[in-house]
């Protein structure tokens, strides 16, 4: 292919994705979210099956189909997504792509809360931290041999990406300019930076999701087998 992809790169390789946003809730009819559309990990789910891998796609809320040979496992909350991808382990690979909501409501309502006059003034949450996925992979028994992160970034977004994948003892993460229109979240574009161990940067220019999660597999696949 133009994109140099080769099949059978993944062969043998069980490659584990998470994609999409969390909903952490409020109440049985409200919750906290974001924006993300899990098109990028999609992407890179179709790529890695491609790639000949097993995959694993644990996907939060989104509008997307299944990639064909992909075993999809909806999710909602940041710890169903924790927890449903601790149960696919032992993986080769992990790309956490999910948008992990951050915090959570401290506790969620068992019935839906009626606007009585205690809140006339407003409401406040109170809101906990949710684990980080990725962290909690990157640190197991059972850790993946190679760990990728995603860094979503409005500003300083080279510095705050490597410093994720310092901090999180990754192997590679794929920094990502959500300041610009057109690219990025909810979008069918992006333009990426990768950053690896050695802090080393490789930048794929604009293009079609598609084409940067070939681009991106190829990558991790170098990675591993070298
Ligand atoms: N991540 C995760 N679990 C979380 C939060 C983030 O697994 N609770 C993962 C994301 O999937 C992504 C990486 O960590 O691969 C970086 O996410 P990001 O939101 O950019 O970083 P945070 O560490 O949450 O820091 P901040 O939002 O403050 O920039
Ligand atoms: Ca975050």
């Amino acid at each position: 292919a133009s994109d140099c992809f080769e099949r059978g790169l993944l062969s043998g390789r069980h490659v584990l994705i998470n994609a999409g946003p969390t909903r952490e809730a409020i109440d049985p009819v409200r919750y906290i979210s974001n924006h993300s559309s899990g098109k990028m990990g999609f992407a890179l789910a179709e790529a890695a099956a491609e790639a000949g891998a097993r995959v694993t796609l644990v996907a939060g809320p989104v509008n997307l189909p299944t990639p064909a040979r992909v075993q999809r496992i909806d999710v909602t909350s940041a710890q169903d997504m924790l927890d449903a991808c601790l149960a696919a382990l032992p993986a080769d690979i992990f790309i956490a792509s999910a948008a992990v909501a951050d915090y959570r409501p401290a506790s969620a309502a068992d019935q839906k809360m009626k606007k009585d006059t205690a809140n006339e003034d407003g409401l406040t949450l109170t809101l906990v931290r949710n684990p980080d996925i990725l962290a909690t992979l990157a640190e197991h028994s059972q850790r993946p041999d190679c760990c990728v992160g995603f860094a979503a970034e409005t500003h300083d977004v080279l510095n705050y990406a490597a410093d994720k994948l310092q901090r999180k003892k990754l192997d590679l993460i794929v920094a990502n300019d959500v300041s610009q229109s057109g690219i990025g979240f909810n979008s069918d574009d992006n333009a990426v930076t990768l950053i690896d161990r050695q802090l080393e940067r490789c930048s794929l220019p604009q293009a079609s999701k598609q084409k940067l999660a070939r681009q991106i597999i190829a990558r991790i696949a170098g990675q591993l087998n070298h």
